[in-house]
C-alpha cells in the first residue's frame, strides 16, 4: 500500500528552477521545482542511469546532466525522440517537511 515518506524539509528543497537529489526510505529521487511547484521522479535515467537530480529545469523538464534527455515532471515522459519513462511520484509539503508517496 502506498505511503507518504519524508524526503527532506521544505527548506532543504530546491529552488524555483532547480533540482536536487534526495533519499526517501532508501529510494533515490529528483526532487524538481517548476515554478514555485515541486515534484518528485526517479532519480536514475532509464539511458545510463545518471543521476537527473544533478540535471537542470527547464520548462516543466528535467534535463538529464549527461546526454540531455529531458523527462516531463508531471509525466515522467521523455521529450521526443526519446522514447522513455521514469516514475513520478506524488508529493506535498506537511509543515517543514516535504513527503513523497512510495509503494
Ligand atoms: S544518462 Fe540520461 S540521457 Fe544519458
Amino acid at each position: 500500500m502506498a505511503e507518504w515518506v519524508r524526503l527532506c524539509s521544505i527548506w532543504e528543497a530546491p529552488a524555483p528552477g532547480n533540482a536536487m537529489e534526495a533519499e526517501a526510505r532508501g529510494v533515490a529521487v529528483c526532487l524538481a521545482n517548476v515554478n514555485g511547484t515541486l515534484s518528485a521522479m526517479d532519480n536514475w535515467c532509464p539511458h545510463r542511469r545518471a543521476p537527473l537530480g544533478q540535471g537542470t529545469v527547464e520548462g516543466e523538464a528535467v534535463v538529464c546532466p549527461w546526454h540531455a534527455w529531458a523527462f516531463n515532471t508531471k509525466t515522467g515522459i521523455a521529450d521526443p525522440p526519446e522514447r522513455a519513462k521514469v516514475d513520478v511520484f506524488s508529493v506535498k509539503t506537511d509543515g517543514d517537511d516535504v513527503l513523497v508517496q512510495l509503494d
